[in-house]
């Protein structure tokens, strides 16, 4: 099977050029002008942009969280991943408190296997760090290629874990050539604050914005930077938010220590009056929350200092209903929002159209970065001799708007609803394979792999 691309302007983190690409199997095999190859599908691509398909480090499909299920599975999430040029997904499995990290990746395979639309990798979340846990960390880099360990510093009595495990959970981890991610937030003081506004009859979405002030998350991110630099472990801190975070960070970088740091598509777009519209904020309860216009000014500054690398979504879809379960508390609400699909369409209309980042940037933090940081670089995220060839072709100039009605995932609002956004994603490519074309997508549940990642390299 073969694919000639032609005449696209083909932009990678660092290059910017129009050119063909050659692709036999799964593979780029050449890339120059006027290649003559023949080919089984020919691709015109001339006036579009020709990229890497976009690989979102942080997606939640089918989790058990908050007494439910998100609601997107492997096959719907991956699928509209791909619809919207994420060709790749790294999603959480979460251990149970008093079980293995094995039995926990098992049941998570178990899902994903053979239901995944789009390549997928999993990081593992460490809720329950002991001894038995420790030992299995190195099993899980070496033997299953899951290089990347989660933890949350919230979600206190479900998720979170304390110090002195991630102190531990930090060596082994080092020892072993793995990072480890983080949910930086304090979640004993949100557990606090959570309770009093309870008890004050404060119910509405606005209390969970209230419960997790900025404060949470600059001390907690604060801390773990601490006790990764102390370890000497490489850190990786998910879902930043707002300039107290971020200020951590730059502090941290004044002693010469290497970090990472995402922010999601929603932390630069979006801002805290949506949770003043009663219970329709519900729509955005989701941890941290949404911040301030200052904020969103401290991200896409931090993202062009290089102090934020990537950009991902956070992904974690709850139908309306699901959301009900918090009517009249806003500590049930399922946390979390649908982006899957939009962030890399969002991304390139609110920053690259609007000025913010230039196009090589904007490749860079939606697909390069992700792939070198989680040990999957170059083989993931570039266009190149050798590479898998998933590749995403975008008319720049075509403007259409989000809409419930018409996004792919399986969720019955968007944080969205009539966003006129300027560039359409019109051919993604998977391993070679034509995957979305015209609005339809070709390939089946199944098509996706499970790709086994390397180990942390710090140099990115
Ligand atoms: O609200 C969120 N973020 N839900 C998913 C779990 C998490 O904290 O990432
Ligand atoms: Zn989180
Ligand atoms: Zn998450």
């Amino acid at each position: 099977m073969s694919v000639l691309i032609k005449n696209g302007r083909i932009i990678t983190a660092d290059a910017d050029y129009i050119a063909d690409i050659f692709i036999e199997n799964e593979s780029i095999v050449a890339i120059g002008k006027n290649l003559s190859n023949t080919a089984d599908t020919i691709i015109d691509a001339a006036g579009k942009l020709v990229i890497p398909g976009g690989i979102d480090p942080h997606v939640h499909l089918d989790m058990p969280f908050m007494g439910t299920y998100s609601s997107d599975n492997y096959e719907t999430g991956t699928r509209a991943a791909l619809y919207g040029g994420t060709t790749m997904v790294i999603d959480f499995i979460l251990q149970k408190q008093g079980s293995s990290l094995q039995s926990a990746f098992d049941e998570w395979s178990g899902r994903a296997n053979g239901n995944a639309v789009g390549d997928y990798s999993f990081h593992m979340a460490v809720t329950d760090f002991n001894e038995n846990t420790k030992k299995e960390i190195k099993t899980m880099i070496e033997k299953e290629g899951i290089t990347s360990f989660k933890t949350f510093m919230a979600y206190k009595g479900a998720l979170m874990i304390d110090d002195r495990q991630m102190i531990g959970l930090m060596e082994e981890v080092k020892k072993h050539g793995g990072l480890i991610n983080v949910h930086a937030t304090n979640g004993d003081m949100i557990d606090y604050l959570v309770q009093k506004h309870r008890e004050e009859g404060k119910l509405s979405p606005l209390y969970h914005y209230l419960s997790q002030p900025e404060i949470t998350e600059a001390e907690a991110s604060e801390r773990f930077l601490d006790m990764a630099s102390y370890t000497e472990c490489p850190g990786y801190i998910v879902h930043l938010t707002c300039e107290g975070a971020l200020h951590a960070v730059r502090n941290a970088t004044k002693r010469n220590q290497h970090i990472f740091v995402e922010t999601c598509i929603q932390y630069l777009l979006l801002d805290a009056s949506l949770y003043e519209k009663d219970f329709e904020g519900a729509k955005w309860v989701m941890s941290p929350p949404l911040r301030e216009k200052k904020d969103q000014a401290t991200l896409w500054a931090g993202i062009n200092q290089g102090l934020v690398q990537i950009v991902a979504t956070d992904h974690c879809p709850f139908m309306w209903e699901q959301k009900l379960m918090g009517k009249d508390d806003f500590s049930k609400i399922p946390n979390g929002h649908p982006a899957v699909e939009n962030r890399m369409e969002l991304l390139f209309s609110e920053g690259v159209m609007k000025n913010k980042i230039t196009l090589n940037k904007y490749v860079e933090i939606t697909s390069t970065n992700v792939a070198k940081i989680f040990g999957m670089f170059p083989k993931k995220g570039t266009i190149a001799i050798g590479s898998d060839a998933d590749i995403v072709i975008i008319d720049p100039n075509e403007q259409h708007t989000l809409s419930a009605k018409t996004h792919h995932m399986n969720v019955d609002y968007s944080g969205y609803e009539g966003w006129e956004i300027t560039g359409k994603v019109k051919t993604v490519l998977l391993r070679g394979k034509v995957a979305i074309d015209n609005n339809q997508c070709l390939i089946k549940k199944g098509y996706g792999q499970f790709v086994k990642r390397n180990k942390v390299s710090q140099n990115i």
